[in-house]
């Protein structure tokens, strides 16, 4: 059986987090991040938010843990031909001297690592005045011990968190200032195009893949109503 992760690699996923592409050019147009901005970005999945910034003129550098999210980031990067830095590495223990980069940008990774080792690699490897950029899987409610046991089984999610709960992580981290967004109900996710996807047509032809994405649509309709997403950002004193 696959994990939830090397599914989304092999269907080529470019977008996996509560409200797609649409919502990653939303943030980093308000961002207005400056051409030559150091950018980490953390879980980068197949590399598609990674080589829209570098389109941007960000230096960028981009990270996952999954050896095929890598090997699709790197296809995607050569055929757009954008100097995407890609490696692959754990967020919560990152091959990167101290204080690099000018930014950090992520989404929908922290909650699948304890949360509190990635947030202290975020802030290491950031700059002084260094930004953290996190969108993240959050709840509007607590969950209870059978939801929670559902989502993090499938998922592979370490934990569920309300706003609130992220910020309670934040304020034990050694970021000087943070801020959270409001909760946002997750949206259906609309297909958007992504003309660079690679995806390994021959999963459907397996029972077992096909049953876990038709669970993934059924977990995804049952919680729809209190799964969404919050904005974290961070600041670097
Ligand atoms: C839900 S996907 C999101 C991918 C991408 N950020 C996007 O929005 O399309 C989560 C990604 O985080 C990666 N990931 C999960 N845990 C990680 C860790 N500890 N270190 C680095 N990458 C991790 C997974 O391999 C996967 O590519």
């Amino acid at each position: 059986m696959l994990d939830y992760h090397t599914l989304l690699a092999r269907l080529g996923e470019g977008s996996a987090h509560p409200g797609g592409f649409q919502a990653t050019k939303e943030l980093i147009g308000q961002i207005g991040f400056p051409r030559g901005t150091k950018v980490l970005e953390v879980g980068c999945g197949t590399g598609r938010t990674a080589c829209y910034l570098a389109s941007l003129g960000c230096n960028v550098t981009a990270i996952d843990r999954n050896e095929d999210m890598i090997q699709k980031a790197i296809y995607r990067a050569k055929i757009s031909e954008f100097p995407v830095r890609i490696v692959q590495a754990d967020a919560a223990s990152m091959p990167f001297p101290d204080e690099t980069f000018d930014a950090v940008f992520t989404e929908s990774v922290t909650a699948f690592t304890q949360g509190s080792s990635a947030i202290r690699e975020y802030w290491r490897v950031l700059k002084p005045k260094g930004v953290l950029y996190d969108r993240e899987l959050a709840f509007a409610m607590k969950l209870t011990t059978v939801q929670k046991k559902k989502l993090q089984s499938f998922y592979g999610l370490q934990h569920l968190r309300t706003v609130p709960e992220w910020l309670k992580l934040m304020s034990k981290s050694s970021f000087h200032k943070y801020s959270a967004s409001q909760f946002s109900q997750m949206k259906q996710l609309m297909s958007d195009n992504d003309p660079l996807r690679v995806i390994d047509h021959e999963l459907f032809t397996k029972p077992d893949v096909v049953a876990m994405m038709m669970k993934n649509e059924r977990l995804m309709s049952n919680f729809s109503k209190v799964m969404g997403s919050v904005v974290i950002t961070a600041w670097k004193a």
